[in-house]
C-alpha cells in the first residue's frame, strides 16, 4: 500500500542510485536463509525505489498497463491459493474463474461465442498458440498431421503478413517453423494499415496475419476485406488485437475493430488495456477443435484424467501454470461493461488531449489519434531523440522512442486505468519543457 501511494510523487523512472543499490539484493546464496518478514523489507528497501512506476498514470512507454485494485487484489489472494489450472481436477475455482472471464472477453470484443479460448502469458504466446492452431487446420485440410509428423515434407504454408506486423508474430511464426523471412509481406497505407488490394492470390495452405491495432500507430487492417478475400481462397485469417481489439468494448470506437470478428483465430493481452497485473494473454479460436488438435498431446500420460469436455491444459501450450483467470475475472467483476467501455475511451480521449497539446505547442503529429496511440515529431531525428531522451530523464512521465516510416519518433501510448486528466496536463507540460530546452 506505501509503494502505490509513492507512485504519485516519485520519479516515473527509477533514479541511477536506487538501480546502483541493487547491488545489495545479489552477492553469495546465504547458507541459513532469512526470516520471511526480512526478506520482504529488504525487497522494500531495495527493490522498491528501483522500480519503474508503470502502475502508476504517467507512463506511457511501450503499451503497458497498470494494474486495476480488484485485480492486483485478486492477484494476492490467487497467489495464497497457489492453484494449477492444469484440469478442473486441480482447482475447480481456478478453471471455473477462467472460464468465466474468457466468456466475458469473448463478449466484450465481438468474438464468435462459440469460439474456445485459453489464457497464455501475454499476446506473443496468444500469438503462437492461435498460429499453431492454424498451421494444424491448413495442414490438416490438405491431408498433413503436423503433430504427428511435424514440418519434415508437409506442403509448404503460405503465410501473409502486413508491413507493420508486430514483431512477436514473427517470432511466433518462426517458433512454429513456418519461418520469419519467407513470409509474404502487404505493403501499408500511410497510417500502417494493410492495404487489402495488395493481398496475393493465394492458394493451398495458406495463413492470412492481420493486426487490429498497430504498436505505433493504433491503426487497424481492414480484416472485413482481407478476411473475404483468404476465405474464398481457404484461408485460415488470424488477427493480432494485443490492444487494439478491445476498441470492441467502448461504442464510440467500435468501428475501428470492424470484420475482426470474422476471422479464425485472434490474440489479445489482459496485462494491457484490461489493466490486469502480468502475466496475462488471452487467445481465441473459433473452431475449439482446432486448438485442442493443435495443444493436446497431454492425454498420452495416463495419470492425467482428461474429460469429455476438455481441460484447460488442451487449449494452451503450458501443462502447470498459475490460475491467471482470477486477475481478469476480478478486473471484469469491478468494471462491468460499462467500466471497461469507459476505460478505453478515457485513455483514447487522454491520448487525444496529449497530442492536442503538444500539437498546439509546435510539435508534429505523425498519427491520426483515434485510439490510445500518439507519434510525435520535434523536427529532426537526432532533435526528436534529444527531446524523447531528456522527458525520460526528467521523470514527470515516460514515453520511449520508435521510427515511424522512416522518421524518428516520440511513442505515447495510454493504456493505464489510473491516469488522469491532471497527468495528461502535467506530462504534456513536461514534454513542452523538454522540447522547448
Ligand atoms: C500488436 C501487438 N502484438 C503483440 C504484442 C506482444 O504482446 P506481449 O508483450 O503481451 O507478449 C504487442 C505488444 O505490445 C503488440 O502491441
Amino acid at each position: 500500500m506505501a509503494y502505490l501511494a509513492g507512485l504519485e510523487s516519485r520519479a516515473v523512472a527509477p533514479t541511477a542510485n536506487a538501480v546502483a543499490r541493487l547491488e545489495r539484493l545479489g552477492g553469495p546464496l546465504s547458507e541459513d536463509g532469512e526470516t520471511p518478514a526480512r526478506v520482504i523489507e529488504q525487497l522494500d528497501e531495495f527493490g522498491s525505489p528501483a522500480t519503474v512506476a508503470s502502475a502508476g498514470g504517467r507512463y506511457f512507454g511501450f503499451v503497458v498497463g497498470s494494474a486495476l485494485p480488484a485485480a492486483l487484489a485478486a492477484n494476492w489472494l490467487a497467489g495464497s491459493w497457489n492453484q494449477n489450472v492444469t484440469l478442473e481436477v486441480l482447482s475447480p475455482v481456478g478453471v471455473r474463474l477462467e472460464r468465466t472471464a474468457l466468456g466475458w472477453v469473448q463478449e466484450l470484443l465481438g468474438l464468435p461465442a462459440a469460439a474456445q479460448g485459453a489464457f497464455v502469458t501475454g499476446a506473443t504466446m496468444a500469438n503462437f498458440t492461435a498460429l499453431a492452431a492454424a498451421r494444424h487446420a491448413v495442414l490438416a485440410q490438405a491431408g498433413w498431421d503436423v503433430e504427428s509428423n511435424g514440418l519434415f515434407g508437409a506442403p509448404p504454408v503460405t503465410v501473409v503478413v502486413g508491413e507493420e506486423a508486430h514483431v512477436t508474430l514473427l517470432k511466433a511464426l518462426a517458433m512454429l517453423g513456418l519461418g520469419r523471412d519467407r513470409v509474404l509481406r502487404v505493403p501499408t497505407d500511410d497510417q500502417g494499415r494493410m492495404r487489402a488490394e495488395l493481398l496475393p492470390e493465394l492458394a493451398g495452405p495458406a495463413i492470412v496475419c492481420c493486426q487490429s491495432g498497430s504498436v505505433n500507430s493504433g491503426a487497424f487492417d481492414p480484416v472485413a476485406e482481407i478476411s473475404a478475400r483468404a476465405h474464398r481462397a481457404g484461408a485460415w485469417v488470424h488477427v493480432d488485437g494485443a490492444f487494439g481489439l478491445w476498441a470492441y468494448a467502448a461504442p464510440a470506437r467500435r468501428h475501428l475493430t470492424a470484420g475482426a470478428e470474422s476471422a479464425d483465430s485472434w490474440a489479445t493481452d489482459g496485462h494491457k488495456w484490461l489493466n490486469v497485473p502480468y502475466d496475462s494473454g488471452m487467445v481465441f479460436v473459433r473452431e475449439r477443435r482446432h486448438l485442442r488438435a493443435a495443444m493436446s498431446g497431454a492425454g498420452a500420460a495416463s495419470y492425467l484424467p482428461l474429460s469429455e469436455n476438455g481441460e484447460p491444459a488442451e487449449f494452451a501450450p503450458e501443462l502447470s501454470r498459475r490460475a491467471r483467470g482470477v486477475d481478469a475475472w476480478a478486473a471484469l467483476k469491478s468494471l462491468g461493461r460499462r467500466g471497461v467501455a469507459e476505460l478505453v475511451e478515457r485513455s483514447c480521449r487522454h491520448a487525444g488531449r496529449l497530442a492536442e497539446q503538444l500539437r498546439n505547442g509546435g510539435c508534429l503529429i505523425l498519427n491520426d489519434v483515434e485510439l490510445n496511440q500518439v507519434l510525435v515529431s520535434f523536427g529532426s531525428d537526432e532533435r526528436t531523440r534529444r527531446v524523447t531522451a531528456a522527458v525520460q530523464d526528467d521523470g514527470t512521465c515516460w514515453c520511449g522512442g520508435t521510427v515511424w516510416k522512416g522518421t524518428a519518433a516520440m511513442r505515447i501510448s495510454v493504456s493505464s486505468w489510473a491516469t488522469t486528466e491532471e497527468d495528461v496536463d502535467r506530462s504534456a507540460a513536461a514534454i513542452l519543457r523538454a522540447a522547448a530546452a
